[in-house]
């Protein structure tokens, strides 16, 4: 396939999935709006209907709270076959909920960086400025959220207390903590995330099953952020959701810039961040690593969100080589071998958690793929670079499915995903 034919069919997927409102995740599987995936979105819009692109922005910023935080699921619609429904979060009571139902926390904070790369695409300076002064004060709203609530002791690393807050679900590297909460009044829950998917791509049911108790542990802590920080069963300084906050904070210090606001605040939390990412470096390994701040030990699962700092400039050259030439191009961990046809699978393939077609705990994803492709032009890998564009490219040109079996590019999860089009769009219009 052609890339011609390639965007073609990313930017039909995009128009498909377009409720009206906001352009769906995934054609069946997700049917409402997710926060991560609509920046994603937003950026890949942008290169063909910048207005649509400033569309979904809105409709995501629609579900903001008054206190910042920016939730992980928008019902705008109301309910649909998917589960958790809109009234299973309990959130419509909270003194700063959004108009609109959502869920109750957050997910990774990428916004500012599609923002950022959208804004290019304007070739009016004056609309340009127009739409970056209506959404900024929003995004900053909700970083700011992100140090108050989620970092009260200031050490520069915000926790998640939810694995769905990661994006990354499922990922082994959140199995110890899961196994040591004691599920108990678990609500009343089914689970709809196999209808649409095969069960053995989708979360083993014990993990799903902490999943729903943890949300019903936050619900009957009325979504308080206080107690929440200070009760959560679950808290993990999550590596890969500070360097996405870091890399957000250094476009929001741009795009501040640009609009002549003050700065002052922002360079502290991008000292604090950068400060507590590298407490995260374990020298032995050559990787950097989550934090379990219920236990505050390190979780050394080798993972490719271990190494995603090199995204937001967080390492040395001499810590991004060790990252890069030991692990990431390592045949037994994550570089295609014998057992193995693409980059990056998310898990290395020598852990005994690796499940090369089960959501987080081995197959490619598109996204992660699109942020080390980043981080290795960003200290001058290009040869790698391209080819794990080009692995990317050959892996869409078979359909934008939620994630691929790393052995032989097979679709696996949701099909018809949104962001693994509007991705595609981004790799293909910056050639190298
Ligand atoms: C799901 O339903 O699996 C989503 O990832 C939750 O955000």
């Amino acid at each position: 396939m052609t890339n011609e034919q390639i965007a073609d069919k990313a930017r039909a997927l995009l128009r498909a999935n377009n409720t009206g409102v906001f352009i769906k995740p995934g054609s069946q599987q997700y049917p409402h709006q997710w926060n991560w995936d609509a920046a994603f979105v937003a950026l890949g819009l942008s290169y063909f209907d910048l207005a649509r692109a400033q569309q979904e922005i809105r409709s995501l910023l629609k579900g903001q709270w008054k206190n910042g935080m920016l939730p992980h699921i928008l019902y705008h619609h109301g309910a649909s076959d998917y589960s958790p429904k809109p009234e299973f979060w309990q959130t419509a009571s909270h003194p700063d909920a959004a108009n609109i139902p959502t869920s109750g926390f957050t997910q990774p904070p990428i916004l500012a960086t599609c923002l950022r790369m959208m804004l290019k695409q304007f070739a009016d300076k004056t609309s340009r400025l127009e739409f970056l002064a209506e959404v900024y004060p929003k995004i900053l709203a909700w970083h700011r959220w992100f140090y108050t609530a989620r970092d009260p002791e200031g050490s520069g690393l915000v926790a998640i207390i939810h694995p769905w807050e990661s994006g990354n679900d499922n990922t082994p590297r959140f199995l110890d903590a899961l196994q040591n909460l004691k599920p108990e009044n678990v609500p009343q829950f089914t689970r709809a995330d196999r209808a649409h998917v095969a069960a053995a791509e989708r979360p083993h049911e014990e993990d799903y099953l902490r999943y729903i108790y943890l949300i019903g542990f936050y619900r009957d802590l009325a979504w308080d952020d206080k107690t929440i920080y200070q009760q959560a069963p679950f808290l993990v300084a999550d590596l890969q959701f500070n360097v996405i906050l870091h890399q957000a904070n250094q476009d929001l210090l741009a795009l501040a810039r640009e609009l002549g606001e003050d700065r002052g605040e922002i360079e502290a939390w991008l000292r604090k961040t950068e400060e507590g990412l590298n407490t995260l470096w374990d020298e032995e390994q050559g990787l950097y690593f989550d934090k379990d701040l219920c236990t505050g030990k390190l979780i050394r699962i080798k993972s490719a969100q271990a190494l995603s700092p090199i995204y937001a400039g967080i390492p040395s050259r001499a810590r991004a080589k060790r990252l890069i030439e030991e692990h990431l191009l390592n045949p037994e961990e994550f570089a295609p071998d014998g057992k193995s046809r693409y980059f990056v699978t998310t898990i290395a393939k020598n852990s005994p958690y690796y499940e090369p077609r089960r959501y987080w705990a081995g197959p490619v994803w598109i996204n992660m793929n699109w942020l080390l492709w980043l981080g290795l032009k960003r200290y001058g890998y290009h040869d790698l670079a391209k080819t794990i564009r080009q692995h990317s490219l050959e892996l869409v040109s078979s359909g934008f499915v939620e994630y691929y079996d790393p052995r032989d590019g097979s679709a696996c999860g949701a099909k018809g995903f949104s962001w693994s089009a509007a991705l595609a769009l981004d790799l293909l219009v910056k050639e190298q």
